[in-house]
């Protein structure tokens, strides 16, 4: 039986088919092995994982900082306390953003409105904002990013004050 032009076409497109499907796979293994091999950010024995937010005098007491890549905001309150509250509503868990315009947070999904310090200003969200562990060392403002705290309230023992 002999073959066509059009057979011998449809066999090499197959045959370039499976060595791209097979070169998908294996780039994928490669970055799996990679992505479990890969050194995990600082951290201690804990699993701790600490994030360099910057220095003191780079948060003015008043302001809220976002931190898109370790998903919370640094609140330097007005009395110069601490806060880093983590980006996700607690009703349902939508992204926060901070609308500095009016000084508080306005959840995009179903209104809850929190304060610099995350407590719960407008429903239906009951609880304030998670918090990280904050900590000062050298001037330098550190985040725990390895153990988010869940509260039911907000009390001054949460601040973190340098
Ligand atoms: S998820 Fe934010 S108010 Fe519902």
């Amino acid at each position: 039986m002999n073959d066509t032009p059009h057979d011998s076409k449809r066999r090499k497109f197959l045959r370039r088919l499976w060595i791209g499907l097979g070169m998908v796979v294996v780039a994928e293994a490669v970055w799996m092995i990679a992505a479990f091999l890969r050194p995990r950010r600082h951290g201690d024995e804990q699993g701790e994982t600490v994030f360099t937010a910057g220095t003191l005098d780079d948060f003015a007491p008043g302001t809220v900082t976002a931190f898109p890549a370790g998903k919370f905001y640094l609140s330097r309150l007005a009395d110069g306390g601490l806060l880093a509250l983590h980006r996700e509503c607690t009703h349902l868990g939508c992204t926060l953003p901070w609308d500095e315009s009016v000084g508080r947070f306005i959840c995009p999904c179903h209104a809850s409105t929190f304060d610099e310090a995350g407590r719960v200003l407008g429903a239906p969200a009951t609880r304030p904002l998670d918090v990280l562990a904050v900590r000062v060392e050298n001037g330098i403002v550190k985040i725990d990013l390895g153990h988010r705290i869940r509260r039911v309230a907000h009390h001054a023992s949460q601040v973190t004050r340098p």
